[in-house]
């Protein structure tokens, strides 16, 4: 696999950067990466230690004092580096986080094609980073908003999406004048630690150190300490539900700011006009791209029911030529899960799929090949089972039958995370009904387009138990940014708010 030495990795790592520099840990404890495919070892890395994450929070804060007095467009500068550097190495990136993650070769390119293009985006944004201005009430007075930089952004990142979500983060908060922590999955050291190195290649090309930096801990001790660190005003997490809302909790006890990017239970609702070709394939690749593993997956299918048994029966035509096995072999569509505890919640949420009454229409079993296979599954379900409310990170698809359009967008709201949605339709009236504030309540809703998939140039993230944090395009970047208001009193009086007057005399 020469792709790996390309991206320098080696079978024993290091798993902390600060200021380009790796730091040796003292203690040998080594995190271990495996390939989901063979459930081999890939290669070790050495975890960071307390010390070594007290070393680059310094780096971090001091690299902060130079970096925010760059102007942004120079700032912009690196990021427009890092994205020759990803071009360059697009192919051997993508390959290592389809062999560590387990995503189809064609989606880890993908990813790092969405790496490029945000890094496109934030060297434009970079020139952009645009306050207000407004009218006093006062005469001669100039009114009008700044946005400075907050300080060192961390980012924990999650094992489905290992690069991408740390560039649509940090890209953003580099341009902002922001240094850049970032803590990945354990599940996913090795795909960090290339991003690293090139992050080192770009810092030392435009001769800066410390804005992004990397550490990976060996227990939950060091991870915790960052989400507590008062030196961190920004945390940016991306992960489960539960995990998250922890989060949230102790970055409010310290006034910190999150943005989180937690779980969806997306769905798809076709309607009776829909385009059915086009419908099917959304539905196929929102439910077994990345096995199931997106926050944005479709996991819940609501069909009107004068066309439901003609959409199940063209669905599970598709699920026959869907490809699965190893990832790095292009012709495969389907790759494994991420480890055994995730086959695990697979079978019992088939157990209990089954328990509840409802029909196993496609798959439900693990595949008997080495790897953490499965079998991409369509259950026919009823919308009150505990189990479909529950987002379960594989490649299960709940197919459910609909009468009103009405009804199906309230089964779609009805569950606690509101991330993606989509309907598929020709009719403009329902279009704009699933579109309008009586439709869907998530943060994403998409018509004649499927629930996973989303572009950068839009703000990314979703509603309720999904965390309400927004990344990548839009406006997102105000999050990695403190607003300040300005008030300019350029007349020789003291007009007091409110019209309040004080005699002070002359
Ligand atoms: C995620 O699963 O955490 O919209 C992110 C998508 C991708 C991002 C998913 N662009 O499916």
């Amino acid at each position: 696999m020469d792709f790996l030495k390309q991206l320098g990795i080696q079978s024993n790592n290091l798993g902390t950067c600060s200021n380009g520099l790796w730091l040796q840990s003292p203690k040998e404890k080594p995190i271990i990466s495996y390939n989901p495919a063979t459930t081999e070892e890939i290669a070790q890395v050495s975890g960071c230690g307390l010390s070594q994450y007290e070393q680059v929070i310094a780096s971090a804060m001091n690299a902060f004092s130079q970096w925010k007095q760059v102007p942004a467009p120079k700032r912009g500068e690196l990021v427009r580096i890092m994205g020759e550097i990803l071009r360059q190495h697009k192919d051997e990136l993508g390959s290592l986080v389809a062999l560590e993650m387990g995503k189809s070769k064609r989606e880890g390119v993908g990813e790092v094609q969405e790496m490029i293009d945000m890094a496109d985006f934030a060297v434009g944004q970079s020139r952009m980073l645009y306050g207000l201005t407004m009218h006093s009430e006062r005469p001669q007075h100039r009114m009008y908003e700044q946005w400075h930089p907050l300080g060192i952004c961390g980012v924990i990142s999650s094992f489905n999406f290992p690069v991408a979500v740390w560039a649509w983060n940090a890209f953003i908060a580099a341009i902002c004048g922001n240094t850049v922590v970032w803590k990945p999955s354990s599940k996913t050291p090795l795909c960090a630690i290339a991003v690293q190195h090139m992050c080192n290649q770009a810092m030392s090309q435009l001769g800066v150190e410390g804005i992004f930096s990397l550490f990976i801990p060996y227990d939950h001790t060091v991870a915790e300490k960052f989400i507590h660190d008062k030196r961190v005003p920004l945390i940016s997490f991306t992960g489960s539900c539960k995990v998250g809302l922890q989060v949230n909790e102790m970055v409010a006890k310290r006034m910190g700011r999150v943005i989180l990017e937690l779980g969806g239970n997306n769905a798809i609702i076709v309607d009776e006009t829909a385009n059915l070709p086009l419908a099917i394939s959304a539905i196929v690749f929102g439910a077994i791209g990345t096995a199931g593993q997106r926050c944005t997956s479709t996991r819940r299918l609501f069909v009107q029911r004068s066309i439901f048994d003609e959409v199940i029966n063209r669905l599970l035509h598709a699920y026959q030529q869907i490809t699965i096995g190893s990832p790095l072999d292009e012709k495969n569509l389907m790759g494994p899960l991420i480890d055994a505890k995730a086959v695990d919640a697979y079978v019992n949420a088939i157990e209990t799929i089954k328990k509840s009454g409802g029909e196993i229409l496609f798959g439900g079993k693990v595949l008997s090949m080495k790897g953490y296979y499965v079998e991409p599954t369509i259950v026919k379900a009823k919308h009150d089972y505990p189990i479909v409310q529950q987002e379960t990170f594989a490649p299960i698809l709940y197919v459910i039958p609909y009468e009103k359009l009405s009804d199906a967008i309230a089964m779609q709201n009805a569950v606690e995370q509101g991330l993606s949605s989509a309907l598929f339709t020709n009719s403009v009236v329902n279009s704009e009904y699933f579109l309008s504030a009586m439709g869907s309540d998530c943060g994403i809703a998409n018509i004649n387009i499927g629930t996973s998939g989303a572009e950068i140039g839009g703000a990314f993230g979703g509603e309720k138990q999904t965390g309400g944090g927004r990344e990548a395009g839009s406006d997102s970047w105000k999050s990695y940014m403190r607003r300040q208001t300005n008030t300019i009193n350029w007349s020789k009086a003291m007009p007091l708010a409110q019209g309040i007057t004080f005699e002070v005399g002359s």
